[in-house]
């Protein structure tokens, strides 16, 4: 099915003239979920010093092993992903790509079908501009070739960064690449970084144009080890919604960068609202996190079924901020099951206060937008709270821990009301949301 769509767009590419350069692989109908290296483990090439930690074919192997061993593929992470500082600093003399013969003495292909063994998928990193962003050889001048080579190691997603690249460049170049890996017959996401380095450089994404190329992309700053990155990210997808929202769909979402949970920044509930919040926000779920050190409770955490479940959303709308008072959030996600113009909904709230106590919230489902008369099966996510089925008139109140989240799903009540083959109509995406003025207690 994937090879026919994949010829049908190269027919395409023959003959129309208005579609050059479309994507539409048929790839990430819902947010990709894998480990990343980057945020964790950063350009560390010191394999003398330290062997265990260091960017190299071992590290790669060894997580791809704890994710099959551990659980995490059984929940859904399915990518092993390679970031910056994998290649040798020159090409070789026919101008290819090489791997860091110490760190990588079999080579990326050996790497990809060690991680294909394991029935993962493998991605690998570069960018678009004459170097990466720590300093290897970029893509730029060897578009074509660089993606020929990508499929000729069966990679399954590529991530194209944009440091040493002029922005302006970028509405020709991402596209253009793309192409060359459409070209290769083997389906590869596409992770683009277009969008943040425009921002970076005063001019307006062209999103229109993204979406069409990219199955996701970043918007903003990278993710560092703290709560106040993980907030900056959070504000700026709340702040700039009405812009990011509507770009996200089944294959191509926004990226707001990896999870950082159970590492060194964040507490316990500050990782229960990233968890919460990415999958609110119909986020990729990339781990950037030792595996082999990780506590169980952060491990519960990244393997938390049921926000998975809000993640992997079908319908793959994004949620949004919906208030805003006094330190406290409501985030809320449209999904399945629906009826008519009715959605259910997975609600997030979210403390920022820094008074040291839980804060009480309490709101009426009504006034969260949720109006359906037949009622809602409210559960709450993370702990073992069955609010059983609700009316849109009765008033929820939950206690949210200071830096912490409380995500409840809201399930339409249908079975009781409707036979279930009548459950197959869609609302317009605009009438989905209206935010509430109102300002809860
Ligand atoms: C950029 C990206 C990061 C990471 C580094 C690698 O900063 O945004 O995610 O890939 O480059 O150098």
């Amino acid at each position: 099915m994937l090879m026919l769509q994949i010829v049908w767009i190269q027919c395409l590419l023959v003959f129309g003239a208005n579609v050059v350069l479309a994507l539409e692989n048929g790839l990430a109908r819902t947010p990709p979920m894998g480990w990343l290296a980057w945020e964790r483990f950063r350009c560390n090439t010191d394999c003398k010093n330290d062997p265990e930690n260091c960017i190299s074919d071992h590290l790669f192997r060894t997580m791809a092993d704890i994710v099959v061993a551990e659980g995490y593929a059984e929940v859904g992470y399915e990518y092993i992903n390679v970031d910056d500082c994998w290649l040798e600093k020159d090409r070789d003399i026919n101008g290819q790509l090489v791997a860091d013969r110490q760190r990588f003495p079999y080579g990326m292909k050996s790497l990809s079908n060690y991680i294909h063994s394991k029935g993962l998928k493998f991605g690998i990193y570069e960018d678009y501009g004459n170097y990466t962003c720590a300093g290897y050889p970029g893509v730029l001048g060897y578009l074509e070739n660089d993606a020929i080579t990508f499929g000729s190691w069966d990679v399954d997603y590529v991530k194209l960064d944009g440091c040493y690249a002029h922005p302006s460049d970028m509405d020709r170049g991402y596209p253009e690449f793309g192409f060359h890996l459409n070209q290769t017959g083997r389906p590869m996401i596409y992770s683009c970084s277009w969008p943040v380095y425009q921002i970076y450089a005063g001019m307006k994404p062209n999103f229109t144009s993204i979406i069409e190329h990219c199955n996701l992309w970043r918007n903003f700053d990278d993710i560092q080890d703290s709560w106040n990155s993980l907030e900056s990210i959070i504000d700026y997808y709340g702040n700039n919604q009405d812009v990011i929202v509507p770009n996200a769909g089944p294959g191509h979402w926004n990226d707001p960068d990896m999870l950082i949970i159970g590492n060194f920044g964040l507490s316990y509930e500050q990782s229960k609202t990233q968890m919460a919040l990415w999958a609110i926000l119909a986020a990729p779920l990339l781990m950037s996190v030792d595996l082999r050190t990780i506590r169980p409770e952060y491990k519960a955490i990244l393997q938390n079924k049921k926000i998975i479940a809000v993640d992997q959303d079908p319908l793959g709308i994004q949620g949004r901020r919906i208030y805003k008072h006094k330190g406290i959030e409501i985030w809320a996600r449209p999904i399945t099951p629906i009826y008519e113009s009715y959605y259910s909904y997975a609600i997030a709230f979210l403390n920022r206060r820094t008074d040291g106590t839980p804060s009480d919230v309490s709101v009426t489902l009504k006034e969260l937008g949720l109006q359906y008369p037949g009622g809602y099966r409210v559960e709450d996510l993370y702990e073992e709270v069955d609010y059983g089925i609700l009316t849109p008139q009765t008033k929820i109140k939950v206690k949210v821990n200071p830096s912490g989240v409380v995500i409840l799903r809201c399930d339409l009540q249908l079975e009781e009301f409707y036979p279930s083959n009548q459950f197959t109509h869609y609302a317009p995406l605009n009438q989905v949301f209206k935010v509430r003025q109102n300002s809860f207690e």
